[in-house]
């Protein structure tokens, strides 16, 4: 009989040859990006205005999200002892359910997630919602443009205590940042369209539209998840105009990178300090671990809207969808924890996050974010195997998804000024410790002004 562990051998045997299939692809062909596609409804005009924007959550909306929570079904008892191993427990799952439906503060919270000034803009046809702190410049300081982006299924108020971190942490710094920190397209407060082909690479060409927008031809972008893809992108498209990307997830999607890491599988010493090897090999437990916990992957990226239509129908439904990805991403122990884990960031936390997509019913269309990226037409586009001679600083958690040695980076960032390592922390880092995080954007951004590739009168 053939065990889940041989079964999981072969899944991982499929990834690989996907992975060599899209290496021998052939990218020559790299067709520009349109920079002005109209991905609004027909017959509008661009409102290139820039409106302040509060978000309001009705009590119509709010009634009808608790009556839904308190009258859901009775899960199916999870089997015993089973912990995450089957998906998301069901036995401990309607704690934070309860808690939303009766503990939550509706009125506490909807104050909360707007402290910070928020503004609405249109873009190419649709409105994007972005958190913009413009900072008084003091006297010998200078202005640093900072555009943090968020992924799924998180949110812009990813960075929200991080933000005053940032802000804080800079006081003895000769330079103060300007923050913008937007709603992915399709996310939150920003909206979605109704076009096919609106990806990774449209988002770049609209974040960097944004920036100009807004007054910066040159500026920094931080990103975790997708956000991490989308600098990745722009990094390659807007070389000019990128003073330097921090990134939590630095991942190079190079043919090189990926041979290098397959060859690394014989003599791993050569690509990475010993401490570290584990985070990475053997290959086979990293290839069985992205097969067990990236079915999700899967199925946004081929099927967003039929589990669109699950997690727009019931709260519980869409909770427990991004309590899965949470929990896995966080730390790989919470596996093993009946509680997912969930229990490192506060129920408010998960609860203000998972209401960006419900208030607004923005699950299911964030959801085609993969879809719309992962797919021919971006492979197409060529920005894969394309080199950026952007300064990168790149920051690597023990938790995160992936680990990737410096050696692999550099055949994509050719300019990594530096990789700091971190002890502690998973995917969720400016969620989970917003200080640090801010700390480490801010060591960033100074390594990044000081290397000798850094033209600094362009600031
Ligand atoms: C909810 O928060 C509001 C605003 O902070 C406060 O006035 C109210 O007393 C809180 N409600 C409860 C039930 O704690």
């Amino acid at each position: 009989m053939r065990g889940v562990a041989d079964s999981l051998m072969m899944h991982s045997w499929l990834v690989l040859g996907f992975v060599a299939a899209v290496a021998g692809y052939d990218y020559t062909t790299v067709p520009g990006l349109n920079h002005d596609t109209w991905w609004g409804p027909e017959g509008k005009e661009e409102d290139t205005s820039i409106r302040p924007f509060q978000i309001k959550w009705e009590k119509a909306m709010i009634d009808d999200l608790v009556y839904r929570l308190e009258n859901r079904r009775e899960f199916v008892p999870s089997m015993d002892d089973t912990a995450y191993h089957y998906g998301v427990n069901t036995h401990t799952i309607g704690y934070w359910l309860d808690y939303w439906a009766r503990d939550y503060n509706f009125t506490a919270r909807e104050a909360y997630v707007n402290k910070h000034p928020q503004f609405i803009t249109n873009m190419q046809g649709l409105d994007v919602h972005f958190v913009r702190i413009v900072p008084e410049v003091p006297e010998g300081k200078r202005k640093i443009p900072l555009l943090l982006l968020h992924g799924f299924p998180g949110s812009f108020l990813e960075f929200h205590e991080a933000i005053d971190h940032l802000i804080a942490g800079v006081a003895d710094k000769d330079f103060v940042f300007e923050i913008v920190a937007p709603s992915l397209i399709g996310f939150g407060y920003s909206d979605y369209t109704n076009k096919q082909g609106l990806g990774g690479a449209e988002m770049a060409v609209i974040f960097k539209k944004l920036m100009n927008r807004l007054g910066h031809d040159k500026f920094f972008v931080q990103g975790g998840d997708w956000g991490a893809h989308i600098a990745d992108i722009m990094v390659v498209f807007f070389q000019e105009e990128i003073i330097g990307m921090h990134t939590n997830l630095g991942m190079a999607l190079t043919d090189k990178a990926f041979s290098m890491i397959s060859m690394g599988s014989l003599y791993p010493e050569a690509l990475m300090p010993n401490d570290l090897i584990g985070r990475l090999y053997p290959l086979k437990d990293t290839l069985q671990w992205l097969m067990r916990e990236f079915g999700y992957f899967h199925f946004q990226a081929t099927k967003p809207d039929t589990i669109g239509i699950c997690v727009t129908d019931t709260p519980s439904g869409m909770f427990a969808w991004f309590a899965q990805l949470i929990s896995m991403a966080s730390r790989r122990a919470n596996y093993d924890d009946p509680r997912g884990g969930l229990d490192l960031y506060t129920p408010e936390q998960l609860i203000d996050n998972a209401m960006i997509y419900w208030a607004p019913n923005k699950a299911s269309s964030a959801m085609r974010i993969y879809a719309e990226t992962v797919n021919w037409r971006n492979y197409d586009m060529g920005f894969i195997n394309e080199p950026s001679s952007v300064p990168i600083v790149v920051v690597q958690a023990p938790d995160e998804i992936y680990y990737m040695p410096p050696a692999a980076l550099n055949t994509k960032y050719t300019n990594l000024v530096a990789v700091d390592v971190l002890s502690e922390g998973g995917h969720f880092l400016a969620y989970e410790m917003p200080e640090q995080f801010a700390k480490l954007v801010i060591s960033a951004v100074e390594r990044i002004l000081n290397h000798k590739q850094c033209d600094k009168s362009e600031l």
